[in-house]
């Protein structure tokens, strides 16, 4: 497992007040597609920020949402999609902001990667030129992007940086242009990253070092990570808090030991029995029973209802509001059933 570093801030959960200095702020976002009765609810009631140079876990099954909030953070929605809420990312408020100051964003402020490193780089254009682009749109001469180019090659680990610079995205193996990926949403050293899933398709060797990367970027430059994982190990190694999700809502935010140890959701804690890492081998693994729902197929009341060993007909009247249990702020009626 990675070794757990002194954190920049480490708090209780607030439930998301606004702060000038946090590198993301959603509040209350709900993305729905569609109009009028033909529309499908995809988020509900969101609430999810980062504060400068943290690191902040979106962790939860298949179909949560996850993707889609890290997508919205950037005003990246889906065709047709609308939202209400807010986001503010460095002061920018995205759902309002026009497609100048969203491109100017993620060129400059806020980065994120994806999953698969070759959805998100043109195949057709040289590495090199990918590397410059963010740095010229932030007014850094020609020559000096380049010098700075091969030097973010050289940091992730990429050997012989000056012939990388003038290979194409095809060139490289799929771990070797998530590193290309890592030092693009880098290089402008950006305030916010949004890295959804990042490791997911890498080896463990990589895995670690490219964890190990984006930790090292991010204390040099305090730049505040929403790290989107369904590895839950990882998320204990990395982050300082975590926000579960499930069906399009936040069940529950938590600093990140606490959730491991007390979690306050039945949610949680059936996420967790069913990881193996997490527990151990000696402890038998338990997979949740039923499957993880969209929350347009959801139940009445509590998502989690219809899965949940400790649902009872309270969970039904209504969507259970957020309120603080020990370490956590959590959306579930019966807590004190999960960890007294
Ligand atoms: N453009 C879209 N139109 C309609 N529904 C969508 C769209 N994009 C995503 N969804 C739905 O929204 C839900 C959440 O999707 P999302 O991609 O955010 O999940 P996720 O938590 O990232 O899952 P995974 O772990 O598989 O990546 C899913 O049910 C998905 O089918
Ligand atoms: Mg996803």
């Amino acid at each position: 497992m990675l070794a757990k570093k002194t954190l920049a801030r480490k708090e209780a959960p607030d439930g998301g007040a606004e702060d000038r200095r946090d590198a993301l702020g959603v509040s209350r976002l709900s993305l729905a597609v569609g109009a009028g009765e033909r529309a499908i609810p995809l988020l509900a009631d969101v609430t999810v920020r980062v504060g400068r140079g943290e690191t902040v876990g979106l962790v939860g099954e298949s179909g949560s949402g996850k993707s889609l909030t890290a997508r919205t953070a950037l005003g990246m929605l889906p065709r047709g999609a609308r939202a209400t809420g807010s986001v503010t990312v460095s002061d920018v408020d995205v759902l309002s902001a026009g497609r100048k100051t969203l491109r100017d964003l993620r060129r400059t402020r806020a980065s994120m990667i994806f999953q698969d490193p070759r959805a998100s780089i043109n195949p057709v254009r040289r590495i090199g030129d990918y590397l410059t682009e963010g740095l010229r749109a932030r007014g850094v001469p020609a020559r000096a992007a380049a010098e700075r180019a091969l030097d973010l090659l050289d940091q992730v680990g990429i050997r012989d940086p000056g012939s990388a610079v003038r290979r194409f995205p095809h060139e490289f193996s799929g771990g070797m242009l998530q590193r290309v990926v890592i030092a693009g949403a880098l290089s402008t050293e950006p305030e916010l990253l949004l890295a959804d899933e990042p490791t997911t398709a890498l080896d463990v060797t990589t895995q670690a070092e490219v964890i190990a990367l984006l930790k090292n970027m991010q204390q040099v430059h305090g730049t505040g990570m929403l790290f989107v994982t369904h590895d839950l190990d990882l998320a204990a190694a990395i982050c300082d808090r975590i926000y579960v999700m499930y069906a399009g809502r936040i069940v529950e935010e938590s600093v990140s030991a606490a959730l491991f140890t007390a979690p306050a959701h039945p949610y949680t804690r059936a996420l967790l029995e069913a990881s193996p890492s997490v527990h151990g081998d000696k402890v038998a693994i338990k997979a949740i029973k039923g499957r993880p729902r969209a929350l347009a197929e959801s139940p009445s009341g509590c998502s989690f209802r219809d899965r949940c060993p400790l649902a009872g007909d309270d969970c039904a009247a209504s969507v259970p509001a957020h309120r603080p249990h020990g370490t956590s702020l959590v959306a579930c009626l019966h807590p004190e059933q999960v960890t007294p």
